[in-house]
């Protein structure tokens, strides 16, 4: 071994580790074995057995009667599909935020539809319908659909949002991937992502909420090769089912959740204390008091979350921009539409995600709030 690779490892080993910026809470193997007997037992491994059947009655149950949940495997393909289901003009834009994860605008584009990017609210870091209804009449002439973001898992304004459909028609599919827990009414389509990092996680997985038995019909149909009962296809699509043993472990994170939403709520509102009195520190409206969700997002005051970043990374404490500097700002997405996004902008400069998970103890919480309070007073 190298000497400063030796020494490197001398330090890992005596000075304090660093602090990662989530660790997923999964089923344990303990929790997830008895579905694996179940379907050992029954000998079904895919194509909508009894444990998957069970999974989506078991989060059918958590809205209204009469919601309808159709598991894909994961977010990106089940708004994917279900744009693809809604049967919009090839080409048409779908306004969506600037701030949010790329899965968004690639299933847009994945959709053979149009990206227009818009801004968000500074408060609640969502798009409002506003944002559509100022467009200028020519690209509001384009626009087939809306898709509002869920930022980070908070509750978005579906009340607005459903005003607005119901007032322009315009259809509007809500990207609730990290929402799991605030998510209780479909009557806009929504989708949630079962995704290793979210409080809810299978590994890779997600599924649609709607109450329209017709658009969910559809967008199952898309996911199991246009199959429509039997075995001959009735429209081009694809297979994105979740197998038996994505459904066990979603049975068992199903069996945890209520314990587990309380010490994500209980690890949250510790972290929260601890920086209480630090005005320079703005957690999203209800975090970890009303809702609970996986990861900490804060915002900063404007253009420091880089320096702040740096700081932190060098007391061994991680932290992620999880959505970059904006959606719009990819890549891939420079070619798409968009507005004026100054709060998109000023966002990617002030908010920063901290180290948070489940499991957050007392310690890290310290060294989180300590390290986070000095580079602020030293900026
Ligand atoms: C806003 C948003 N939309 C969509 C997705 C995609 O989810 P998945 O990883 O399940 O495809 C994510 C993933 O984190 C996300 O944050």
């Amino acid at each position: 071994m190298a000497v400063n690779q030796a020494l490197l490892c001398e330090a890992q080993a005596t000075g304090p580790s660093r602090v990662p910026v989530a660790r997923p809470r999964l089923p344990s193997a303990e929790a997830v074995f008895p579905y694996l007997q179940k379907i050992d037992d029954a000998g079904w491994y895919s194509n909508f057995g009894p444990l998957l059947t069970e999974f989506e009655a078991r989060l059918a149950g958590r809205f209204p009667v009469g919601t309808e949940i159709v598991t894909v495997t994961n977010a990106t393909q089940a708004l994917t599909l279900t744009l693809m289901a809604m049967d919009l003009r090839a080409g048409g834009y779908v306004v969506m935020p600037a701030w949010t994860f790329v899965a968004t605008a690639h299933a847009v584009i994945q959709a053979g539809l149009r990206p227009w990017f818009a801004d968000v609210d500074p408060d609640s870091w969502m798009l409002r319908p506003e944002a559509v209804t100022d467009l200028a009449a020519n690209v509001r002439e384009q626009v087939v659909a809306v898709i509002p973001v869920s930022a980070f898992g908070a509750r978005g304004d579906m009340a607005a949002w459903r005003a607005f459909r119901d007032a322009t028609g315009v259809p509007v599919l809500v990207d609730a991937a990290a929402a799991f827990d605030t998510l209780d009414d479909a009557a806009l389509p929504a989708v949630v992502s079962l995704h290793a990092t979210k409080v809810l996680g299978i590994g890779e997985g997600g599924y649609l909420a709607t109450r329209d038995a017709k658009l969910a019909a559809r967008v199952r149909q898309l996911t199991t090769f246009g199959f429509e009962g039997g075995r001959e296809s009735h429209v081009a699509a694809t297979n994105a089912k979740l197998s038996e043993y994505a459904a066990a472990v979603g049975l068992a994170g199903l069996d945890a959740w209520p314990a587990d939403r309380f010490r994500f709520l209980r690890a949250a509102q510790h972290l929260r204390m601890s920086l209480i009195g630090q005005p320079d520190v703005r957690f999203q409206d209800g975090w970890g008091t009303e809702w609970a969700t996986s990861v900490c997002t804060v915002g900063l005051p404007d253009g420091t979350a880089g320096a702040v970043a740096a700081i932190l990374h060098g007391q061994g404490i991680d932290t992620r921009q999880w959505w970059g500097t904006g959606c719009h700002t990819t890549p891939a997405f420079a070619d798409c539409a968009r507005g004026d996004l100054r709060h998109t902008d000023r966002l990617a400069g002030s908010v920063i995600g901290l180290p948070f998970s489940i499991d957050l103890s007392a310690a890290e919480t310290t060294r989180i709030s300590t390290a986070l309070q000095q580079a602020l007073a030293g900026l």
